[in-house]
């Protein structure tokens, strides 16, 4: 369905034609002056050069056409050239009751669906997900909701990294800690068992033990780059102990995402992309695009235009070991194998921006991916502490997720009984959908490149520009349409009048936008736009419950249409922190 402004415009360069000038003169805009007009057309000024003549007189004579149409309430040519518009009541009202009837609510969905990979999450395996993992859970989540929103097959992937030298490194401290278990024996032949040798907790524990000894013990560190490559050769004992790592990790990972509400396609892992690595180097060198630079094989990929030092991209180290970007490279072609997606899309902090940069040159130059498919990064900034550094805890220590979650819903739960009455069990639950919001909407109504603060009491504050403002507002209308309901009355099957009051015809004209931040929110790839419109819409509409009666209003029809009213801003509210990856409560 087309949208108001597009229709206003169809009006405005009609007129401009009528009158003799270039159409394309008449395209009309929102209003920059909303004190003034709701709709502005500009155009008579850049007319008034092409045609010599004064631009109040264009305007004056476009003004004169659109007077008579019905849409318009008032048009007014004001000094130098300006066309000023409000649109009638009745034909808004009218517009709202077609995208009432709509079923993707005025949203036009792409008429070219492409397969889109989203690459996000990016756990490590065996290392607990920690902030850094967070931006990427909830920014990536959402812009896969937004992709499939807006009519895309989308696949999200998590990616997990199970590959490097933090497996050697469990597995040597866990050799030191066991030496007796089958794993390091190397004359075992038998079953190994199929229990693991430890919990999510000893395995927690022992990745930052591991970590720290191996920066003290020169030796140990020696044993870890062993272990690693053996496991990498597929030494049978190493491979069976990573196996129990994975199995462990992922099962805890799952249930950490499912508490963000963060649902993944894949379950893909680093090491799903080794097996491609050997074809994959072969051919970049007997391509020449590979060659041998100080004992390690690179490509290079700078380009003459770089303002800065783009390096070569190394696909071998001098010791024939596979690296971040091998593994990347081997991982598009195992993707446009498995998949053909149209595009790949990365996200990651933007400190791995240069990375990126290098893959997809390497990936374009090499030849392994197609010249019309997309490889896009975002990177995204910091969450930083009020202090403005890098978020930790109290007491100082890098904050694990489930930690920063609990102190949210406790903080959350905290609020909600103070607030009033509430059962304990319920408030328990209403807390947990409070505090995601907070979370998720104090991370995604900032730009995504931007650091920001995390703000425990500003994010959990039930008034401003936060998540709990935005359920608050939704649940407000979902009791006002309880109460309606209860009274007997049905919800969807009425028609809207026009609005009899500013602050009605203001909630109408902000639901109107919706389509074009949907379509923006998608282009840009950028979920803060729709968190700015859904502050907005929120304010408008407590504005409007503020200034006008709803259930208390006397004329059936007119309360049946502020029902209506009040049901679509749920629709689209609802609609919306799904695409942001939160739900509103039924109360709060
Ligand atoms: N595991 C990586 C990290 O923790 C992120 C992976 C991002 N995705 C990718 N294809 N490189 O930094």
């Amino acid at each position: 369905m087309k949208r108001l402004l597009d229709l206003i415009s169809e009006k405005t360069m009609q007129a401009f034609a009528a009158c003799g000038y270039e159409e394309t003169y008449g395209k009309a805009a929102l209003s920059n002056r909303p004190d003034l007009c709701e709709f502005q057309c500009n155009g008579a000024m850049a007319a008034a050069k092409k045609y010599r003549t004064a631009p109040i007189k264009i305007a004056a004579a476009v003004v004169e056409i659109l007077e008579k149409d019905p849409a318009f309430l008032e048009v007014t040519a004001v000094n130098p050239g300006f066309i000023n518009m409000k649109v009638s009541e009745a034909f808004l009202a009218d517009y709202i009751n077609q995208m009432r009837a709509d079923k993707d609510l005025s949203v036009e969905k792409t008429q070219e669906p492409k397969k889109i990979i989203i690459d996000y999450g990016g756990a490590n395996v065996a290392k607990p997900l920690h902030i850094g993992h967070l931006r990427s859970a909830i920014i990536g989540e959402s812009i896969k909701r937004i992709c499939r929103f807006m009519g895309h097959e989308v696949i999200g992937d998590v990616h997990l990294g199970d590959w490097g030298l933090q497996m050697g490194l469990i597995i040597t401290e866990v050799r030191r800690r066991q030496p007796d278990l089958p794993y390091f024996d190397e004359s075992f032949t038998g079953e190994y068992p199929q229990e693991a040798p430890f919990t999510i907790s000893e395995l927690e524990e022992i990745y930052p033990a591991a970590s720290a000894r191996s920066k003290e013990d020169e030796a140990f560190r020696a044993e870890a780059l062993d272990a690693t490559a053996k496991l990498q050769d597929g030494v049978r004992g190493y491979r069976a102990l990573w196996q129990h790592i994975l199995n462990v990790s992922i099962a805890d990972l799952k249930k950490n995402y499912a508490n963000l509400n963060v649902e993944f396609d894949l379950w893909k892992k680093e090491s799903d992309a080794q097996p491609y690595i050997p074809d994959m180097v072969a051919k970049m060198k007997a391509d020449g695009f590979a060659y041998e630079d100080q004992g390690a094989l690179i490509v290079d990929v700078k380009e003459e235009s770089d303002t800065k030092e783009v390096p070569p991209c190394i696909i071998l180290k001098s010791d024939g070991a596979a690296l971040y970007a091998t593994t990347d490279l081997a991982t598009i072609i195992e993707r446009m194998k498995l998949y053909a997606p149209d595009e790949i899309i990365y996200l990651t902090d933007k400190r791995q921006e240069m990375h990126f940069i290098q893959v997809f040159r390497c990936a374009r130059k090499t030849g392994l991916i197609p010249a019309e498919t997309g490889l896009q990064f975002i990177g995204f900034g910091t969450m930083n502490g009020k202090d403005g550094k890098p978020f930790k805890t109290r007491s100082g220590g890098v904050m694990r997720l489930e930690y920063l979650l609990s102190d949210i819903n406790e903080e959350m739960y905290r609020k909600i009984m103070e607030n009033h009455e509430a059962d304990p069990e319920e408030a328990r639950e209403t807390a947990k959908l409070v505090g995601l919001s907070a979370i998720k909407y104090g991370d995604l109504s900032n730009q995504a490149s931007k650091d920001y603060i995390f703000d425990l009491d500003r994010f959990t504050s039930f008034e401003g520009n936060t998540g709990p403002y935005i359920l608050y507002t939704i649940v407000r209308i979902k009791s006002i349409l309880n109460k309606y309901r209860q009274a007997g009355g049905t919800v969807g099957d009425g028609e809207l009048l026009p609005a009899a009051n500013e602050s009605e015809k203001a909630l109408e004209l902000e639901l109107v936008k919706w389509s074009a931040v949907a379509a923006q929110a998608y282009e840009e790839k950028a979920p803060h736009r729709i968190c700015a419109f859904i502050y907005d819409l929120a304010n408008v509409f407590n504005h409007f419950y503020h200034e006008t009666r709803i259930l208390g209003e006397e004329n059936e029809a007119i309360k049946k249409s502020r029902i209506e009213l009040l049901e679509l801003t749920r629709k689209v509210l609802e609609t919306a922190i799904d695409l942001l990856g939160f739900e509103a409560p039924e109360r709060m």
